[in-house]
């Protein structure tokens, strides 16, 4: 069954009002969408054990229907009630790393239906580092099933003016909590099976992770080429295990971060060079890199540190599409620690 999006004001209210928040718990318990900031993006939330709320996210956002949620719960002891099994690894992350932006995939508890799961026998859960999203999860007093509040396919919003753009109409509140502190979603962690595996790189990054839980395979590693000499079986059994994970994985079959314009990812120290190129084929053109370049192109510079660069580049990838240019040229970072994550983003929109 679908449910269509049906037009409808969308209002939006200051998150630190608690009538707000109360007026925002209301909507929820009665089965309506509430879009509210958490410290990565904005989520477009709804109460993750009432099936027709969740199928209505899917139609907000124009989500493919066999892309799962993630369910946002204000502790680990709500966390808890919602796994089949809470490994020991998943205690010690929780434990380290709750709230803040790391969402821990597990064995889903028969309560979670299979809408909010894509009718995957695992749930996604996290509980958020924001004052506004643990206000509005203790005020409604159910788990929020809550993807990133965009139109499906489009960066994630790290503004309320983001949400709007993309669901205004969709959404009837808004919880306006300013930018977001990292701008980039959180990472996402399997737990589910003996070995953990990371599904999405995000806001934690690899090392931070692999310091506290040991090593940590990640979906996207380099699986193409074996290493040289004897077969070794452990490798092989790990290259197997990663590509049947990536076929199951249900977040790498969709474009993402897709703006308007074409991405164009280039070397540091090409951007003014590929600017030029697209200019003189008469494309309007914007440039975004760390560094002062002298280029006719728009110009967006983004902090040197990774933080600031993640914190400011949906919003900068969106703003250059308001501008209406034809392609942004990106100036590649180091891919490692968070660089790695903006990396990942940055392939995804330049694969369009
Ligand atoms: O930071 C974030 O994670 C934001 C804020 C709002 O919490 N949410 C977010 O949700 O980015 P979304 O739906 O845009 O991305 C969720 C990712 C997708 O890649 C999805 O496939 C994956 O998590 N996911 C959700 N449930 C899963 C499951 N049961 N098994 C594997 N992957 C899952
Ligand atoms: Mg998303």
């Amino acid at each position: 069954m679908s449910v269509e999006a049906e037009a409808q004001p969308t209002q939006i209210l200051p998150g630190d009002d608690p009538a707000a928040i109360a007026h925002a718990a209301e909507l929820l318990r009665a089965g309506g969408l509430v879009a509210f900031p958490t410290e990565t993006v904005y989520g477009l939330g709804a109460d993750a054990l009432d099936p027709l709320a969740v199928q209505a996210i899917f139609a907000a956002k124009d989500r493919p229907a066999d892309n799962p949620l993630i369910v946002h719960v204000a502790d680990v002891a709500a966390a808890r009630a919602l796994a089949r099994e809470f490994p020991p690894l998943a205690e010690r992350a929780a434990e380290a790393l709750w709230p803040g932006p790391l969402t821990i995939v597990l064995r889903r508890a028969a309560i979670v239906p299979d809408a909010t799961t894509a009718g995957h026998d695992t749930v996604a859960l996290r509980v958020p580092g924001h004052p506004v999203a643990l206000a509005l999860l203790a005020a409604c007093g159910r788990p929020l099933a809550a993807p990133s509040a965009n139109r499906s396919g489009r960066p994630s919003p790290t503004t309320a003016q983001h949400v709007l753009a993309d669901l205004g109409g969709r959404v009837a509140l808004i919880l306006d909590g300013g930018p977001t502190d990292h701008g980039l979603e959180s990472t996402v962690l399997d737990l589910s099976h003996a070995r953990p595996l990371l599904l999405r790189r995000g806001a934690l990054t690899h090392e931070q992770l692999e310091a506290l839980l040991g090593p940590i395979d990640c979906i996207d590693a380099d699986a193409a080429s074996p290493p040289p000499g004897e077969p070794d079986p452990e490798q092989e059994a790990r290259a197997r295990a990663l590509a049947a994970a990536r076929a199951r994985s249900p977040g790498l079959r969709h474009r993402h971060y897709a703006t308007r314009a074409r991405v164009e990812l280039v070397p540091e120290g090409e951007g003014e060079s590929a600017a030029a190129r697209a200019l003189a084929a008469g494309e309007r053109v914007g440039l975004v890199c760390r560094r002062a370049v002298n280029s006719p192109a728009s110009v967006r510079r983004l902090p040197e540190a990774l933080e600031g660069f993640a914190q400011a580049l949906f919003a900068t990838l969106r703003g250059l599409d308001d501008d209406q240019v034809d392609r942004i040229v990106v100036e590649s970072v180091p891919e490692v620690g968070l660089g790695a994550t903006i990396m990942d983003r940055l392939r995804r929109a330049a694969a369009g």
